[in-house]
């Protein structure tokens, strides 16, 4: 819980912490760093899912017949802001082998800040989905409303967003635009800076994670 507001969680594992320091180190290299994404979206996933539905069905044992619990509820889809979102999706794949897969193509104008959008494509049927968005990145939280005004357009409902490093700016901007989205942040940074970057940050996560620039 974030200052009395139940719909976001700023994660306090000490795991989760130790990882975002080495996301954060400019020596770690492109390799490592697509792994600790990946890592910590896993992670964060397990707190994530902690309120998936549970139903009991009847199983037996070597010993005798058992009701017992199994997952059920709604399907889950991933749904990544490309570029970097992608790199979360394996982490979450690791608990939910069977979830389908989106993609929200943004890139931000280096300019505006503005996000711009080149690709989009759900799995249906998305009404009725559990949604995980992912981006390890909410700055200004433009890229984050953007998405997740596309994925409401096109009728998704239960929505939860999980970054690994959040803005304050960002956070505000997402939870105003849209008060019903469970927002999981690994790390509450300190301030945008002129760029429109997160500091201390970690740089460009879309960079790091692909080995570009
Ligand atoms: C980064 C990041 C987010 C966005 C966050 O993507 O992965 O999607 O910026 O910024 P915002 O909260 O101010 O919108 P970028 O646009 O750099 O694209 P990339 O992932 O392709 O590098
Ligand atoms: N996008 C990034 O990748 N890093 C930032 O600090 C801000 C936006």
């Amino acid at each position: 819980m974030y200052n009395g507001n139940e719909n976001i969680v700023i994660c306090d594992h000490p795991l989760i912490k130790h990882k975002i320091t080495m996301l954060r180190k400019i020596e770690t290299g492109t390799n490592e760093f697509r792994a600790v994404v990946e890592e910590i979206a896993m992670l964060m996933g397990y707190e994530a899912l902690r309120d998936l539905e549970l139903e009991e069905v009847e199983i037996e044992t070597p010993l005798e017949k058992a009701n017992c619990p199994v997952i059920a509820g709604k399907k889950p889809a991933v749904v990544p802001i490309l570029r970097a979102g992608l790199g979360m999706v394996g982490g979450l794949l690791k608990l939910m082998p069977a979830a389908k897969v989106g993609h929200i193509g943004l890139y931000r104008d280096e300019v505006t800040h503005e996000p711009h959008e080149y690709y989009c494509k759900l799995p249906a049927p998305i009404e009725l989905r559990k949604i995980f968005v992912v981006d390890p990145m909410l700055a200004t939280g433009g890229s984050a409303v953007a998405a997740i005004d596309f994925i409401k357009q096109h009728g998704g409902k239960d929505i939860t967003f999980m970054c690994v490093i959040a803005a304050p700016e960002g956070l505000e901007r997402l939870q105003k635009a849209h008060p019903d989205v469970k927002i999981f942040v690994g790390n509450l940074d300190r301030e945008l800076n002129e760029a429109a970057y997160i500091c201390p940050g970690l740089g460009d996560a879309g960079d790091r994670i692909f080995g570009t620039k």
